[in-house]
């Protein structure tokens, strides 16, 4: 089922192991949201459910050993996907859960003296589980502002960044104006005051492999649906010594050393970190998505993927009252465009849309702070993935042209 590693890169040969992308009059565009899942992690969730499905931990009888070869195996290729050795990788649901999860463990840590710095940027995911560990621990919470172009204002890092700070927790990418994040930057901000780096990698996750290691931060989150795995799993990946810190958040099944009425004491990491059975076959599909993934020539992909976003901005931002939100240039800048159009609300367009078979997100993408500090309530977002070609590209500016006509009449 694997395909074989090839150089260069054609998106039809790829849709056509899409079977969810058969249907000729979609096109799919909400890849920010969730991508589709090609043939191969179809077939490991088949052939797990099939021949290996049985709990993990040590149960003495062979489907127990397949279902455990089976998430051992998952871990080792997501681990290769970031470049990481595999006890460093948590599975969990999903990038909110993997934020939730470290917030959670470390309240057990920090207090009224200490600060999390986050930024304007951010989804919900990112800033929900940080507002409620001030609200419970009194832990301090900024944020890094925006530049009017919708990236990180770095050169206003040092006002935020204090003595008190232990953790930055900022996007590797947004999911609204595509910002990537210059980390070096963070990073010698963070280790100035010795304060911890998550990376919330959802957005970044799907459009290549990374090596976390040399990025230098200490945690990053990922969704597996993102990255053309199944819903329901994700992953929060830890440097070691990050991760030994931390107490477990979720407690239960399969995460303790020993248990007395009174007390438990839990195991190393990872397995600290995932109580009750684990979503095996999520982690199986995962795994299958980073094997496939790693096959893929990245630069060209990267390449295409950057041509398909230019265009997209470039033809919208030509559009009569259309803004495109985020930065226009391509560097440092994922393939996400959002836009607003004058005098039309983004939900009514994107339901146009959908009557010609352009599937869009509209609304806030759960980052309501970063839109009002862009000055709107929402808006429209065509989001690429390695598939979609300029034919869709094209579609989507006709599709935009032709709705707005229709709604301002
Ligand atoms: N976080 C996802 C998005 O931005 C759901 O669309």
């Amino acid at each position: 089922m694997d395909q074989p590693v090839s150089r260069g890169f054609d998106p039809r040969v790829v849709k056509r192991q899409f079977p969810g992308l058969s249907a000729p009059d979609l096109r799919y565009l909400d890849n920010a949201a969730t991508a589709q899942v090609p043939e191969a992690v179809l077939a490991a969730l088949r052939g797990f459910e099939i021949e290996a499905r049985g709990n993990v931990h040590g149960t003495p009888h062979r489907r127990s050993r397949a279902a455990q070869a089976a998430y051992d195996g998952a871990r080792a290729e997501i681990a290769g996907y970031l470049g990481v050795p595999p006890q460093e990788v948590v599975f969990t649901y999903g990038t909110t859960f993997g934020i939730n999860l470290l917030a959670g463990a470390l309240a057990e840590r920090l207090g009224p003296a200490d600060r999390v710095v986050v930024s304007r940027l951010e989804h919900h995911s990112n800033l929900l589980p940080w507002q409620k560990l001030a609200r419970r621990r009194g832990v301090r919470l900024s944020a890094i502002p925006i530049t009017p172009e919708g990236r990180l204002d770095l050169d206003r890092l040092d006002e935020v960044v204090r003595a008190d700070t232990r953790l930055i927790a900022v996007t590797h990418c947004s999911n609204v104006t595509g910002a990537e994040t210059e980390v070096a930057r963070i990073l010698e901000v963070a280790r100035a005051v010795g304060a911890r780096v998550l990376l919330d990698g959802a957005q970044r996750a799907p459009h290549g492999p990374l090596d976390l290691p040399a990025l230098g931060v200490d945690f990053y989150a990922l969704s597996g649906h993102k990255m053309y795995g199944p819903t329901g799993i994700g992953v929060l990946w830890g440097r070691s010594e990050a991760l030994a810190e931390l107490p477990p958040f979720t407690v239960g099944g399969q995460m303790v050393r020993s248990v007395t009425m009174e007390s438990a004491t839990f195991a190393d990491p990872p397995g600290r970190f995932e109580a009750g059975t684990p979503p095996l076959a999520g982690a199986v599909g995962l795994g299958a998505a980073a094997r496939w993934l790693g096959k893929l020539d990245w630069s060209a992909v990267q390449a295409h993927e950057r041509r398909l976003t230019g265009h997209a901005i470039a033809g919208l931002q030509a559009l009569p009252g259309v803004r495109v939100l985020g930065p226009h240039d391509l560097e440092r800048r994922g393939p996400v465009v959002s836009f607003v159009a004058e005098g039309v609300d983004s939900l009514a367009l994107c339901l146009r849309l959908d009557e010609d078979g352009l599937a869009l997100r509209a609304g806030h993408h759960c980052a309501q702070p970063l839109h009002a500090a862009l000055g709107v309530a929402g808006s429209a977002r065509a989001s690429f993935a390695l598939y979609n070609d300029e034919d869709e590209v094209d579609a989507l500016l006709l599709g935009v042209d032709r709705a707005l006509h229709e709604l301002r009449s």
